[in-house]
């Protein structure tokens, strides 16, 4: 499996890796997290948020899913998870909240180190030196190795990176979220930060398996989301069916020719495409098969160029 660097630290991670946002706790995720780790993929991406149910006293559920399929096979995982947004609360970083949040994830996971540790969002009452100076603390006392940053933007990135090194940042980042190459990803490539795009594959949308409103079961989240609505979706949906075209051209499906595109934007770009199906992982995996030559680089400007997507990111619920 093609490795790549993520920051200037020393960490190397498998050149496509994991998103288990979505796996529910059952028995195929922790054979989809172990099928894609025999597959070759090293870094598995969580968070302390996923999985929890406040309302149900459920914390952690997802760390503790991904611990229960890395259990007796830790010295080839690499468990990225995040802290920080809390319920009802806005954006916490604060020294206290770390401290408790990096215990609680440690236990989720039963693991006695994290690999890479994200912020989750910005808190807005905390300056990031403060943030990242006790994050800094976890690296010397051996509980985290790395630090991320999500959703961050480019100044705190600079101000965070001057305390400890950064990296990598994790933001939205696909065919069709490319905010991200105004400010962030410029600064990342001049700081050598990895870029580790969420939600690559336009949470489902770029694979071409979604072509009405309706294929969305009716608890779906992305019923809420604009880009999954009304005219939006429908200018969105024509976009993809030339990506599908393209991608039969090239030999390729739909959800490879989006990695292949975002592997090709830069050296330390890791994306965690996520899915609940190991058929998928090893689909999503043939992305590093794919080569994207300078023409089909700006075919795909053509078909999809930056800003053509309908709808704002997020939804309200
Ligand atoms: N830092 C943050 O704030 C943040 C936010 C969102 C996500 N994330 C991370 O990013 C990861 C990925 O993001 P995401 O799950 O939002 O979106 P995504 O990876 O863009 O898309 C996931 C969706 O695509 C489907 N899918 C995956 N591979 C497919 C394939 N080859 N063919 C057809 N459908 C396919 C999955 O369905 P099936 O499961 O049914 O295959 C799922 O519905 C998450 O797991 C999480 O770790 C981070």
């Amino acid at each position: 499996m093609q490795q790549r660097k993520l920051g200037n630290e020393g960490l190397e991670v498998s050149a496509v890796s994991l998103g288990t946002m979505m796996m529910p706790d059952n028995e195929e995720s922790v054979r989809t997290i172990q099928g894609a780790m025999d597959a070759g993929v090293t870094m598995f991406d969580t968070a302390d948020l996923y999985g929890t149910e406040y309302q149900l006293g459920r914390f952690g559920e997802n760390e503790k899913l991904v611990g229960r399929a890395l259990k007796g096979r830790r010295d080839k995982a690499l468990v990225a998870t995040k802290f920080g947004i809390t319920h009802g609360q806005g954006p916490k970083g604060d020294p206290a909240y770390i401290k408790k949040s990096v215990d609680a994830s440690l236990y989720s996971l039963g693991l006695d180190y994290i690999d890479l540790y994200y912020q989750h969002r910005p808190d807005p009452n905390t300056p990031i030196e403060e943030t990242v100076g006790t994050m800094a603390d976890l690296v010397k006392q051996g509980k985290i190795r790395y630090i991320g940053l999500s959703e961050a933007p480019a100044d705190m990135i600079r101000r965070a990176h001057a305390v400890h090194p950064i990296t990598a940042v994790e933001t939205e980042y696909s065919l069709w979220s490319r905010e991200v190459e105004d400010e962030v990803l410029p600064v990342l490539k001049e700081l050598h930060i990895g870029l580790v795009p969420y939600s690559p594959l336009g949470r489902g949308f770029l694979t071409g398996q979604i072509k009405k409103f309706e294929d969305l079961p009716i608890d779906d989240y992305r019923r809420y989301y604009p880009r999954f609505q009304g005219e939006n979706f429908a200018k969105n949906v024509k976009v993809v069916s030339l990506i599908e075209r393209m991608a039969s051209l090239k030999g390729c499906t739909p959800a490879q020719l989006s990695l292949a595109w975002l592997l090709a934007q830069g050296e330390q770009i890791v994306p965690i495409p996520g899915t609940k199906r190991l058929d998928r992982v090893l689909e999503n995996l043939g992305a590093l098969e794919v080569t994207l030559s300078a023409d089909d680089l700006a075919e795909i400007e053509r078909i999809s160029p930056k800003g053509v997507t309908a709808g704002s990111r997020f939804g309200t619920y």
